[in-house]
């Protein structure tokens, strides 16, 4: 029997390689970069299987290009680079990778507030930039940790991890979602609901953002939301970019409306150099690698290929998400 033919669009983990080499007959793109457009419609027209990463924008014109396509594994939880509508249309099943990823997406959301919060990338080049001169009791002051408010928006998983770390910090936990958690939940993660978002923003010390990006998410936080935030406060994003209207981010840090920001995720990514978001320092820009732990990743690519595996198939993915 001929083995189905798949394309994975980045060097991953050799243990995932290896389960869908099993399988399949495989193409490997190996670039660091993702391939380029031309590429990727040259390369899926004769597959069945594709493994993707967040950075491949999947359309209808990429689906159009590969008619034997029955499965789209992306190496994410978050899914907003797939057109699953029109996958959905076409028979095409779509997997995602969750779970795996809470808990060291969360360590990082947490690892971002802390460092904002008492300005440790500022105090690290500020050390290595041979501007240490002396212990100063005005120098570099930041904001206190424990005990003060912190505002989830979107208590998902990751959310809720994030609040569990709150807690071991002495802070209170308020959120805001769509869909409310039973008392029983909220009880045990010791959190406080927020029917209004202007609330929240208005009596959190520090803001965090675990929303899927959608049209109703797009700009979720813009000039008014930042408006009605502390001037202490400081926005945590390891979502998605577009979740924050950037020129408004932007404002709002360079007049000190708010006090920091520390995000994973940017508008376009990679952030353009001339982006002025880059000119100040109460801002903290790391490259998207809120789940970049070694274990982490390997178990983002053994997922992603067992939900390849599974919808070549014929079977539904571990994670479906348009089942
Ligand atoms: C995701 O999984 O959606 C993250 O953004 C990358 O881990």
């Amino acid at each position: 029997m001929t083995k189905p033919k798949v394309y994975v669009t980045r060097m991953i983990a050799q243990k995932a390689l290896d389960m869908i080499a099993q399988v399949a007959k495989m193409k490997v793109w190996s670039g660091g970069l993702p391939p380029p457009r031309e590429s990727l419609l040259e390369e899926v027209r004769d597959v069945d299987g594709l493994l993707t990463l967040l950075t491949d924008k999947i359309d209808a014109s990429v689906m159009q290009a590969a008619p034997k396509l029955k499965v789209i594994s992306n190496f994410a939880v978050g899914y907003d680079n797939i057109d699953v509508a029109e996958a959905t249309k076409r028979g095409i099943v779509v997997g995602n990778t969750p779970g795996v990823l809470t808990e060291t997406t969360a360590d990082f959301a947490f690892a971002l507030l802390m460092a904002a919060a008492r300005r440790v990338a500022e105090a690290d080049a500020f050390t290595k930039k041979g501007q240490w001169k002396t212990w100063g009791p005005m120098l570099l002051l930041g904001q206190d940790i424990h005990h003060t408010t912190l505002g989830i928006i979107g208590l998902g998983r990751i959310g809720a991890e994030l609040a569990k770390r709150a807690r071991g910090f002495n802070m209170k936990v308020l959120y805001y979602d769509e869909l409310r958690r039973s008392a029983e939940e909220e009880k045990q993660l010791g959190v406080e609901y927020m029917p209004e978002l202007a609330t929240l923003l208005s009596q959190s010390d520090f803001i965090s953002l675990h929303v899927a990006l959608t049209p109703k998410t797009n700009h979720l936080l813009g000039a008014a939301q930042f408006a009605l935030m502390k001037p202490t406060a400081i926005l945590i994003n390891t979502s998605r970019g577009p979740i924050v209207d950037q020129k408004a981010l932007y404002e709002a840090l360079k007049s000190r409306q708010i006090f920091a920001a520390a995000i994973d995720v940017t508008e376009v990514e990679p952030i353009p150099l001339e982006d002025p978001l880059l000119t100040l320092d109460n801002i903290i820009i790391t490259p998207h690698i809120a789940s970049a732990s070694i274990a982490t990743r390997t178990k983002m690519a053994t997922l992603a290929a067992a939900n390849l595996i599974a919808g070549l198939r014929g079977q539904i993915p571990p994670h479906c998400v348009n089942l």
